[in-house]
């Protein structure tokens, strides 16, 4: 495995491994890798033949309030990870090698109205921040394909729209959320929660399990799902979290659902003290 922190050379790496005729495939992180992070990188082999990780806690996608400086950082245990995993090359740059000219000059790319909804609400600039350094990346490794996990399913839809909107030659790919044994879906974050905030964090995906089972034996029955939405928020707040918001939309367009909706999904952002965690679950309804 090879260690790459500039530009150039990730470049000639990828070159000399491009003309060897292999498939590359981009699993983009911010480090401090745990499972979640190493089933992307076993997605991506099963897509290709040179596994690409980068590690870049980006500062451009961090509010003036948010974690940045706080963010673990671990990369020699990552490296140790990811040689485990076979990864033929991890690119880990600088944030002066990837915005030289500053962070506030740094041309943006922008996903419009989807980058300012759910946790766009919450988290201005953040999506921003994301699409820019995920489209810098794609364009550095140029990859055949690139892994993202669905935890975050609205980073995920925000990058397939900006790969559509900007014909980037490159197959985004999903990979299922890992859960802990009790439910509560892998983060870098969860190191955050103290010991009782970790036992109640489970709550956050059994209330979305419970809520999408209602929605479920409803069908197509909008008050019902209304009404399920409400009680979920009213459990999770009894339990102590502090709600930023649970919706159930359109996986196609992020949209509520229409009457002809097939394809849902529930979305939650919530505090357990300082701690925001996400989480989501996509069911269909039968027409
Ligand atoms: O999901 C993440 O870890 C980050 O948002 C990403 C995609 C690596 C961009 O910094």
């Amino acid at each position: 495995m090879r260690q790459l922190n500039n530009i150039a050379s990730i470049r000639q790496a990828i070159r000399e491994k491009r003309m060897a005729g292999l498939r590359c495939v981009l699993v983009p992180t911010m480090g401090n890798l745990h499972a979640g992070h190493i089933s992307l990188v076993r997605k991506a082999r099963e897509l290709g033949d040179c596994v690409v990780v980068s590690i870049f806690v980006n500062p451009l996608q961090f509010g003036a309030n948010e974690d940045l400086d706080s963010y673990p950082r671990t990369l020699e245990d990552d490296i140790k990870k990811l040689q485990h995993e076979g990864v033929e090359l991890v690119f880990a740059p600088t944030a002066n090698e990837m915005y030289p000219n500053g962070q506030h000059q740094m041309t943006r790319v922008e996903v419009p109205y989807f980058n300012a909804i759910l946790c766009g609400d919450s988290r201005p600039g953040h999506f921003d921040g994301v699409t820019t350094v995920v489209c810098k990346l794609l364009n550095l490794v140029q990859p055949d394909a690139a892994v993202f996990g669905e935890k975050d399913f609205q980073q995920l839809f925000i990058i397939r729209r900006m790969v559509a909107d900007l014909s980037l030659p490159v197959d985004i790919v999903g990979a299922p959320i890992v859960r802990e044994p009790d439910g509560l879906a892998m983060s870098s974050r969860n190191q955050y929660l103290s010991s009782s905030e970790r036992k109640l964090a489970a709550a956050l995906s059994r209330v979305l399990h419970e809520t999408r089972d209602k929605c479920q034996s409803a069908g197509r029955n909008p008050d019902t799902w209304q009404a399920a939405k409400q009680q979920a928020s009213t459990v999770l707040a009894e339990i102590g979290f502090r709600l930023d918001y649970l919706e159930l939309r359109d996986t196609g367009n992020l949209m509520e659902p229409a009457a002809d909706s097939h394809e849902l999904v529930l979305l939650a952002a919530a505090y357990l003290g300082n701690t925001r965690l996400i989480d989501n679950l996509c069911f269909s309804i039968e027409p």
